[in-house]
């Protein structure tokens, strides 16, 4: 069990700042259980709360894990330069309680991107130690070839890398078509290694991260969905 001022739940859930958050509450604006509360002294529990903002339900999540179907065209990076910002698909809340991606996906890949506030999270889920196997879809510019699949698993030297990288599994789903496992997650790694391997990466999605699949999530692009512990759990190492 735990109180928080009515306040201070507000901000911890991204509804802005603290003055903000009085003036919202003052106005009459933020209800619990049907009943506005104007007071923003008030002690509230938050196990269990869900407040209604703006007539919207908002269950309070002390942390939020994320998972969002990521369209091209959208950038993981905190400033993005050249397109839209993945924390602009997901409700404003989120900006302010300062939820980022856990890693990153280029402006033209599509597929799973997780995200959170909760920074031992981030830093455990992106450590190069933690190997959680990633799925990735190429589509390939030169057809696949068995040449290509077996390099991929036989290990690639990409420039920046003390070592060969290899691909925990690789498949042919099509002329054009490869499903390729990565356990590390190094920058452009897919389009490097298909690079280094004589091909050209056309376009690439992951479609899953550990055991956690968009398929089983029921995304379409460009939506998201939090994620519950029972879903976490399938982010571990192979
Ligand atoms: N590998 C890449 O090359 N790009 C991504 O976005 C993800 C993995």
């Amino acid at each position: 069990m735990s109180k928080l001022s009515l306040d201070r739940v507000l901000q911890s859930q991204g509804f802005g700042t603290r003055k903000y958050c009085r003036a919202l509450i003052e106005d009459g604006d933020v209800a619990i259980g049907g009943e506005v509360h104007d007071n923003y002294k008030a002690l509230v529990e938050t196990d269990g709360l869900v407040l209604t903002v703006f007539d919207e339900e908002w269950i309070y999540r002390e942390r939020v894990y994320i998972a969002l179907y990521k369209p091209a065209n959208y950038e993981c990076s905190r400033k993005p330069s050249h397109h839209p910002g993945v924390l602009t698909l997901l409700p404003e809340q989120f900006t302010w309680r300062e939820v980022q991606p856990v890693g990153r996906l280029d402006h033209d890949t599509t597929g799973l991107l997780l995200m959170s506030d909760d920074g031992p999270f981030i830093h455990a889920q992106s450590s190069p130690k933690r190997h959680v196997p990633k799925v990735y879809q190429a589509t390939t510019q030169d057809p696949v070839t068995q040449a290509l699949v077996d390099e991929l698993l036989a290990g690639v030297q990409l420039h920046d890398e003390p070592a060969p990288l290899k691909a925990v599994s690789c498949v042919q789903r099509g002329e054009h078509q490869l499903e390729i496992v990565l356990e590390q997650g190094k920058y452009h790694q897919v389009k490097r290694m298909l690079a280094a391997a004589g091909n050209h990466c056309a376009a690439l999605h992951r479609s899953q991260i550990g055991g956690l699949t968009i398929d089983a999530l029921g995304l379409g692009e460009g939506e998201w969905c939090f994620l519950e512990q029972s879903q976490l759990d399938l982010l571990v190492p192979d």
